[in-house]
């Protein structure tokens, strides 16, 4: 049996972070990096205590995820959405180790009618956008080897465990306090299951397959009829009124329609498929 390649989770404990450790990952040794190891706000400490870890391949499930607090707070989602990114990309560059790393259908601005490629020029509306293009930038501008994921509306096992709650459990919570729910019935783009990317993340660094790919579950919905098709699998009796978005005024602007599709990869599962396993396997109120 040949030795394990060390790979070093920076974000372990994340909704992607949590699959990427859960799916099968043959062949890699997974060393978990918490904000306890490391927080990335400290940009002097991130290079030293890599050379520490001195690891053959970096995957990096951290981040600023906080769509409206980064609206609020730009500087420090730009520190570690953007520049601790950048630490790490130098860092793989200096040792010749490939960085693999997540962003967002935020960084466009979701104008377009049809879904966007990876080839699409990225324009994003928000500070949470703008802060992830930044990363993109400073891994390209390192010209270390690269894999760049973006994608959208993750949903995982990790939430119920982190105390944060995703879109689903929210739902699921609100049924059993509530039998009307108003559900903003815009914001089109794909839900994916981080346990599906996790795969395709394993699968990538495999290949050869280097720079930005777009990776999600097929087909799209807004948030009103990701809540539908939750209900209607959860068979909870609720009464769901679709709203415009701009009934919940919030911090940050939201792409009106941000679908990712790849030029390079073929897709993946209709995001109702997992969301199904998701809602039989990871919660105990359907
Ligand atoms: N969630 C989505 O819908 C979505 C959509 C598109 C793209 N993405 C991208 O997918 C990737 C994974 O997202 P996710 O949803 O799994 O994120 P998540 O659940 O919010 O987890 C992010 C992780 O980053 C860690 N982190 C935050 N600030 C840190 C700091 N200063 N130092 C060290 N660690 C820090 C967090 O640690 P703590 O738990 O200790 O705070 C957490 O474990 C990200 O690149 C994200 O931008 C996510």
């Amino acid at each position: 049996m040949g030795s394990l390649i060390k790979v070093l989770l920076v974000g372990s404990d994340g909704t992607l972070g949590t699959s990427l450790r859960h799916v099968s990952h043959a062949g890699f040794d997974i060393v978990p990096w918490t904000m306890k190891n490391c927080d990335l706000t400290d940009l002097a400490s991130i290079g030293p205590k890599l050379s520490v870890e001195s690891p053959a391949i970096i995957i990096n499930a951290s981040a600023f995820t906080d769509v409206d607090g980064a609206e609020l707070n730009e500087q420090t989602a730009t520190l570690i959405n953007g520049d601790a990114v950048g630490q790490m990309a130098s860092y793989c560059m200096a040792h010749g180790i490939l960085l693999v790393h997540f962003s967002t259908d935020y960084v466009f601005s979701g104008d377009h009618a049809q879904a966007y490629a990876e080839q699409d020029v990225p324009d994003p509306i928000n500070a949470y956008g703008r802060s992830k293009l930044k990363g993109e930038q400073l891994i390209k501008e390192s010209g270390c080897q690269f894999i760049c994921i973006r994608t959208s509306r993750l949903f995982g096992r990790a939430s119920s465990t982190q105390g944060k709650k995703n879109f689903i459990e929210k739902m699921l919570e609100l049924a059993h306090r509530t039998s009307t729910i108003s559900v903003v019935d815009d914001e089109r783009t794909s839900p994916t299951y981080a346990d599906d990317l996790a795969v395709t993340t394993f699968d990538l660094i495999r290949s050869d397959a280097r720079g930005i790919f777009h990776r999600t579950n097929d087909g799209e919905c807004t948030w009103y009829e990701f809540a539908r098709e939750i209900f209607s699998i959860s068979k909870l009796p609720v009464t769901l009124v679709p709203v415009a978005g701009a009934s919940f005024p919030r911090p940050a602007k939201r792409p009106a329609h941000s679908t990712l599709v790849s030029t390079k990869l073929s897709p993946l599962r209709n995001w109702k498929e997992p969301l199904r396993e998701y809602l039989f396997t990871n919660t105990t109120t359907v």
